[in-house]
């Protein structure tokens, strides 16, 4: 039985992380960073997709079915698929570009991270990947910096949008200005996620797009369906920022088929496709001034 006069005001006050619930997550987060350094490890070591794994787990010193969500450990173009749980054999290794999104947990709470590395001189590898990699960790931080209470998390996804069109303009990727790529929708081929959700007990924590205690529901703007957060940030909430670049053949093919298609350089498409995509993804703690990172004093960007 769950009455929804009990539960919503519950999901809408899960959002408030006391400073106890705060200090599981912090050690979420490190626990999480410590499999990150041994995923990295083993990647450099141009270990395959289940070493890694491997070497995640063993870092975090978590067993399979203790870890928060499956991890993801996608080499190259495997990047692109948002979830891939799959985990392929040396036959696939070594890799050029590595993305890790793995969790920790601590005392029944979670967290979730993101990292994309590179091999430096792998054959293959583009510098212009590494370049957007670059960008990506700086605007990254951007938006981290930009988790402040009183504004709509809605804001800091548009305006991750915003950041990733300033990246491809600059990067050659989109032939237009950035704003006329990001006012035409273009990054959102690239960018199909929402950029982030609360964090807590669960990885994707309850009543993110919930009205007010009562109830109710804040849908996301019709062109961001995915955003899973659409409150106000309020100091002791933790949200997750996890923009990202991805080449992901199917929307790509929708995009060459638009009127926008004219805005995008296909040949530097075609360049990056092989390299799969970015993501960075940080555990953030809104407070009444300056955000605290949950993630970073553990473990660098790329
Ligand atoms: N690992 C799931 C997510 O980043 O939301
Ligand atoms: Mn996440
Ligand atoms: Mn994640």
């Amino acid at each position: 039985v769950e009455p929804d006069a009990v539960i919503q005001p519950l999901d809408w006050h899960r959002a408030y992380k006391t400073p106890w619930e705060v200090n599981r997550l912090r050690e979420a987060a490190k626990r999480a960073a410590a499999g990150h350094r041994a995923a990295r490890e083993a990647f450099l070591e141009g270990r395959s997709e289940r070493e890694i794994h491997w070497a995640y787990l063993r870092g975090s010193g978590h067993l399979e079915i203790e870890v928060p969500f499956e991890t993801i450990t996608a080499l190259d173009e495997k990047a692109a698929i948002l979830h891939y749980q799959y985990k392929r054999g040396s036959e696939a290794a070594p890799g050029k570009v590595l993305l890790c999104d793995a969790g920790a947990a601590y005392e029944g709470y979670a967290s979730d991270i993101t990292r994309t590395w590179v091999r430096p001189e792998t054959e293959g590898l583009d510098e212009l990947f590494v370049e957007l990699l670059r960008g990506m960790d700086r605007l990254q931080r951007e938006l981290v910096e930009a988790v402040r209470p009183g504004r709509p998390y809605l804001e800091i996804h548009i305006q991750a949008h915003q950041r990733v069109a300033r990246l491809m303009a600059n990067t050659g990727l989109v032939t237009s200005s950035a704003e006329e790529a990001f006012d035409r929708g273009v990054t959102r081929a690239f960018l199909p996620h929402g950029v982030g959700h609360h964090l807590g007990i669960q990885v994707h924590d309850v009543g993110g797009q919930q009205a007010g205690p009562d109830g109710g529901t804040v849908e996301p703007p019709e062109e961001y369906p995915m955003l899973r957060n659409t409150r106000i940030l309020e100091p002791g909430q933790v949200v997750t920022i996890e923009p990202g670049l991805y080449l992901i053949e199917m929307l790509l093919e929708e995009l060459h088929e638009s009127d926008e298609a004219r805005l995008v350089d296909w040949d530097v498409v075609d360049r990056l496709a092989g390299h799969g995509g970015i993501r960075i993804e940080d555990d953030v703690l809104c407070t009444e001034e300056a955000p605290e990172d949950l993630t970073r004093p553990h473990i660098e960007g790329p």
